[in-house]
């Protein structure tokens, strides 16, 4: 599965590029079955950008988007979930309106659940990690009621992995005894250090790939140097 995250596109040639570059970094010999998008799919969050969104996408494999805080949920194009084998990604919207965190819904982690029942293996797609990662800029901005979302993981009882963006890092974690997998940022990177936020747009865009094995789920991630 290829997991890209925070593309923020906003209308220019330059943000498809780098969208494209991840897309594309894999050989014909190794494609993927599937790709998720974890949020901060459009900068502004308005009709063009998506209409961007839709054209760089149309000719790709099965995918699923989720929105982000940049997002404009109610224009994002994607289906809530995407079977993979005995694979169930469902899609979360944990966002905000006006806000830079995330939170999960009552309404939303019922609809979520729901979505899940049946799946042997289910894997929850959304924007803001539920952990701090030791950055003062974006730890603030995490999933702040992780509590509701490790209800939901054990309500569940399938879920196998927890997909995320936001935070222009590649990262992992582990929260409810299950992993998150933290794709980095197409669009940029974080700065390292907290309190100097402003994003690194030199670094190239990554991407994370995750093989989901019998034996448990290995990740990778590469840049588009
Ligand atoms: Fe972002």
């Amino acid at each position: 599965m290829l997991h890209l995250s925070d593309p923020h596109l906003d209308g220019s040639p330059e943000r498809a590029d780098r969208l494209n570059a991840v897309l594309d970094l894999l050989p014909p010999n190794r494609q993927p079955d599937a790709i998720v998008l974890t949020g901060d799919i459009a900068d502004n969050g308005v009709e063009p950008e998506y209409a961007q969104f839709s054209a760089v996408m149309a000719s790709r494999l099965p995918w699923l988007a989720v929105p982000g805080n940049h997002d404009t949920p109610a224009l994002l194009p994607s289906a809530p979930t995407l079977d993979v084998g005995d694979l169930r990604v469902i899609g979360v919207d944990v966002v905000v309106p006006g806000e830079n965190h995330g939170e999960l819904r009552p309404e939303e982690a019922g609809r979520v659940a729901e979505l899940a029942t049946g799946a042997r293996r289910t894997v929850l797609a959304f924007h803001q990690p539920p952990m701090r990662i030791g950055h003062t800029y974006v730890d603030p901005m995490r999933l702040l009621n992780a509590d509701a979302l490790a209800g939901l993981v054990n309500r569940i009882g399938t879920v196998t992995a927890i997909l995320c963006g936001h935070i222009h890092t590649a990262c992992t974690a582990t929260f409810a005894g299950v992993p998150v997998l933290v794709a980095p940022g197409i669009v940029s990177a974080a700065n390292l250090d907290g309190d100097h936020p402003a994003a690194n747009r030199d670094h190239p865009p990554g991407m994370a790939l995750h093989q989901f094995t019998d034996q448990g789920i290995v990740t990778t991630f590469h840049y588009a140097c």
